[in-house]
């Protein structure tokens, strides 16, 4: 099969006859085959319109899922299913233009793993949605943005509307929460070769939403399992926990020699140097997950930058308390919280790019504008 479009639907039986025939004409002239999948969780008589559908065309194929329901769940269960060599997986209710499918597949067929019909490019529109949906809406973009790297060149990242093909994602297992199902295979199968073509969102043409509250929750736990799930995301807030524990061992072991009646300045140097050596090999091995060395000095080199970093790092945070404190007059207590911060990222980066050499592949670094045909394109820096 060459095309494969999974439909999720919930109580949508007004709907399906309609984007079935709107699917056909767009598909008919491509001269590909395809086949539609309705993934049905409905409530309501949809399954029956569904088989009159799949008894009407050859081409539709319905589920009707009992247990295990939700959207995700349903579409994830399609992409199994799915035996086309792209799979575009869209709504039922026709806020998204099935004419968009002649443009997605020839993105595809030039080379791009995953094409998002987006309303955030020039060109593109979120009509379909009122003004407190759209705040959400556009929460929830940022957040996916700020949390993880590979989003942050995506426009409409909580798209519903997306291609993709099915080689990228063959062999990998995905468990979303929710309704994002597109983040999790972003995420999940490293996908790096986006573009996005801009479309209008219009309202429905039936029935209502069924986006809730209770799904937005689901949206928020979604990102911690993505970020926890990725590691180049996690690495900061692994780098943090490691610098909290170092925090602790520091000051458990500062305890330890002042009760041996070590001097206080040396009791303290000793103590740094012990958290220092501790959290070095924690975020060896725990935060850039290098592998065991193979010959036993073989961190050293490592080690010596880890050192280097550290030292810089207490210059930067005296530089940025000094400024903050001395230039803006901020209290105290507000100027080391800064400094701290300050030397917390400035740690890290050096760190993730020299002493562990983190390489930057697969991220998705620039976006392009092409004017010609609006479409956005994600360049990835190898
Ligand atoms: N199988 C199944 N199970 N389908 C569901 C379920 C479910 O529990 N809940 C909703 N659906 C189906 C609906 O029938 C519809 O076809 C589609 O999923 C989207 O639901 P809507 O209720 O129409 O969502 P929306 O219009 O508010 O938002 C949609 O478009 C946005 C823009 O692309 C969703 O796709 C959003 O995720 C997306 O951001
Ligand atoms: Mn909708």
């Amino acid at each position: 099969m060459d095309i494969s479009i999974i439909i999720p639907t919930f109580n949508e039986g007004k709907n399906v006859q309609v984007i079935t025939e709107r699917l056909k004409e767009a598909l008919l002239p491509l001269n590909r085959s395809f086949d539609i999948y309705f993934m049905d969780d409905s409530t309501d008589r949809t399954p029956d319109r569904l088989s009159e559908l799949a008894a009407q065309y050859a081409f539709v194929h319905f589920i009707h899922r009992t247990g295990n329901r939700g959207l995700a769940k349903a579409v994830v269960e399609g992409l199994q299913l799915a035996s086309g060599k792209i799979v575009i997986v869209m709504d039922a209710d026709l806020q998204h233009p099935p004419e968009l499918i002649p443009e997605i597949i020839d993105k595809i067929e030039s080379g791009y793993e995953m094409v998002i019909p987006s309303r955030f490019v020039p060109g593109g529109s979120d009509g379909g949605l009122n003004g407190y949906r759209r705040f959400i809406s556009w929460t929830g973009r940022m957040l996916a943005r700020l949390a993880l790297k590979r989003i942050r060149g995506v426009s409409d990242p909580t798209s519903g509307y997306f291609a993709v093909r099915k080689t990228v994602i063959a062999g990998k297992t995905f468990h979303p929460i929710g309704w994002k199902v597109m983040l999790e295979l972003i995420v999940r199968a490293h996908i790096d070769k986006i573009a996005e073509i801009p479309y209008r969102f219009d309202a429905r043409s039936h029935g209502s939403s069924k986006m809730n509250a209770a799904e937005s929750l689901k949206y928020v736990l979604h990102l911690f399992r993505l970020v926890w799930a990725s590691e180049e995301d996690r690495r900061f807030y692994l780098f943090c926990m490691v610098g909290l524990s170092g925090v602790a061992v520091n000051l458990a072991v500062y305890q330890l020699l002042l009760a041996g009646h070590v001097h206080v300045l040396l009791a303290f140097i000793v103590s740094s140097l012990v958290s220092m050596l501790g959290n070095f090999f924690l975020n060896q091995f725990f935060t850039w997950k290098m592998r065991p060395p193979t010959n036993a000095f073989a961190w050293m080199p490592r080690l010596i930058k880890y050192v280097i970093v550290s030292c810089s790092g207490i210059g930067v945070s005296s530089a940025i308390v000094s400024l903050v404190h001395y230039f803006f007059h901020f209290s105290p207590i507000l100027s080391g919280i800064l400094g701290i911060v300050g030397g917390v990222f400035w740690n890290f980066l050096l760190n993730d790019r020299w002493t562990f050499n983190a390489r930057k592949t697969n991220v998705l670094s620039e976006v392009h504008l092409l004017e010609e045909s609006q479409t956005v394109i994600h360049h990835v820096k190898k």
